[in-house]
């Protein structure tokens, strides 16, 4: 095989997606003890934004500093190169975790046992299945009560629309959790909540009718697993790995991440059964890891971190064919060559110059001011991307110039931050006013401090009642044209021109949608 094709074959690159506080931050930690990329507890930083210090700017400059440090995290683990893409921890920026499911071949998610399926989840496991995301499920925290095994299958199904496979399943939990049985190497792991897991006893039974079984936890719970276990294989598919793949079924596995434990096994499997990376499409054609020349694109830009220099890193997935330094490649919005002599990989807060990088692999690039999310590099082939979307946000408001002396530096301002996928920004047709829609509250702060901080600009908010911003399309033009005429005063562009609905209700939005039923109206920019 061509030294090309083992490194491709090496990638693993996966995000871990949960709600905040479920144990993304200890899960990640513990995966990069095991592959050698830290050596101490606690060398992970949390990015989450604590909900005291919303609007103490400070905390965003740290969590910015964190992101851009930790945006991959990669390591060696059985001869295989794994690349964890990190998402932000606060659901304020879950925009910014939907592009970075673009960018990665398959996810874990996060799941507390005691609080089950939440908000978050659902909205990022949805992401995941628009694009067949194979998925795994960790379920933590099984030192605490929680809720019922079997329950939470349930939970999991029902909301998120998925089907599960469990391939491991704990024996009691809280006070009474004895460990995991491992389905997948039919191996019993025994819980010491003050061991590490390499210390921990496990015991390989083919079957469990092994009398043995009751020596190691005790005759009224080998009863219990022997139940559970058999009801499992009745109820549940026997893994598939290609229907894993495709995005058909989710293995569950159970264990404490703060224990480490369970977490091995979670990774074992991983490592096994886990996408390498795979072909993605553009609006041209389907584009293959393996094909020999580069291509990829940028799904996360990170500006201004330092206040010294006015650059940007803007990361680059590679989708295929190797990236090399300072050689020419094209950038396809632009219709220009760019070589890039500083490539960097940044590693768990380690920040490395790279000479080459494989499908799968993410590459920070040092930018003036040329890349938007969504831009493709390639060796000259016009190429498109898809998958980036930008979803219909959920809160708006008017932004206006403060500062009449500071016009210019407010409108670069406002439009880098865009580029940057802070937030959306629509301009009204008729009247030409900016409004911003966001996802969540803090993003509208974030804007304001930045452009202090970064452009010298102020800006003042208005409120707009609005419920949503929808992207239109028609193949029947004579509709799209009435439609435009009778809701003048609706209608706005996004930043690359596309037309945009503004619906000040949910009864308005249902209204047109009945009225103009040859109108589409869609609620991510992707149409
Ligand atoms: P997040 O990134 O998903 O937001 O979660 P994070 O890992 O920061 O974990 C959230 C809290 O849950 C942390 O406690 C963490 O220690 C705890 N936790 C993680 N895994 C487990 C587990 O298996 N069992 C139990 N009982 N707790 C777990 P914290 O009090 O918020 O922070 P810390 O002071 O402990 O770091």
């Amino acid at each position: 095989m061509s030294s090309f094709l083992s490194e491709l074959r090496r990638r693993r690159t996966f995000a871990i997606i949960a709600h905040p506080d479920a144990g993304k931050t200890t899960l990640t930690e513990k995966l990069l003890l095991f592959g050698g990329a830290i050596q101490t507890a606690g060398a992970v930083k949390s990015n989450k934004i604590k909900k005291s210090t919303v609007s103490d700017f400070m905390e965003i400059e740290r969590q910015r500093g964190i992101s851009v440090s930790t945006s991959v995290m990669g390591f060696e683990y059985r001869d295989l190169q794994i690349n964890i893409l990190d998402t932000p921890g606060h659901e304020d920026f879950a925009e910014d975790t939907y592009r970075t499911l673009t960018a990665v071949d398959s996810a874990i998610v996060v799941v507390d046992v005691a609080k089950g399926v939440e908000k978050q989840t659902e909205k990022l496991t949805q992401v995941c299945r628009m694009r067949d995301t194979p998925i795994i499920f960790f379920v933590n925290k099984l030192d605490r009560e929680g809720k019922d095994g079997f329950e939470l299958l349930d939970e999991i199904e029902q909301k998120l629309d998925v089907k599960v496979c469990p391939l491991s399943w704990p024996i009691g939990m809280g006070q009474r959790f004895k460990g995991v049985y491992n389905m997948y190497e039919r191996k019993l792991v025994l819980f010491n909540p003050h061991g590490k897991q390499e210390e921990e006893a496990s015991i390989t039974f083919k079957d469990l009718s092994d009398p043995n079984l009751e020596k190691h936890i005790g005759e009224s719970a080998a009863k219990i697993l022997r139940e559970e276990v058999e009801m499992l294989e009745a109820v549940y598919p026997a893994f598939d790995k290609n229907a894993y793949l495709n995005g058909e079924i989710c293995p569950v596995f159970f264990g404490s991440a703060v224990n480490n434990f369970g977490v091995k096994e979670l990774l074992d499997c991983f490592v096994d059964i886990a996408p390498t990376p795979l072909p993605r499409e553009t609006e041209e054609r389907l584009v293959r890891p393996e094909e020999d020349k580069f291509s990829g694109f940028v799904f996360k830009i990170f500006a201004n971190m330092d206040p010294n220099h006015r650059n940007r890193i803007a990361f680059v997935r590679v989708c295929s064919g190797k990236f090399e330094r300072n050689k020419n490649y094209r950038h396809i919005r632009l219709e220009r060559e760019f070589k890039f002599p500083s490539p960097t990989m940044f590693m768990a807060s380690k920040k490395t110059l790279l000479e080459e990088a494989y499908p799968g692999d993410v590459v920070g690039l040092y930018d003036t001011g040329n890349f938007k999310i969504g831009d493709t590099l390639t060796e000259g082939e016009s190429l498109h991307f898809k998958g980036i979307p930008a979803f219909s946000p959920e809160q708006f408001r008017y932004v206006e110039n403060a500062d009449p002396l500071k016009q210019k530096q407010f409108a670069k301002g406002l439009e880098q931050l865009m580029d940057e996928g802070v937030a959306q920004m629509f301009i009204r047709e008729s009247d030409g006013r900016r409004i911003i829609g966001t996802v969540g509250q803090l993003q509208f702060e974030v804007i304001q401090h930045r452009l202090e901080s970064e452009y010298n600009a102020k800006c003042r908010y208005e409120p707009v009642n609005l419920h949503k911003a929808c992207w239109i399309t028609s193949d029947n033009l004579q509709a799209l044209k009435t439609f435009l005429e009778r809701r003048k005063r609706d209608i706005a562009r996004d930043k690359d021109g596309l037309l945009v609905f503004l619906a000040e209700t949910a009864w308005i939005l249902q209204t047109v949608q009945e009225n103009f039923p040859d109108v589409d109206f869609h609620f991510t920019s992707e149409v």
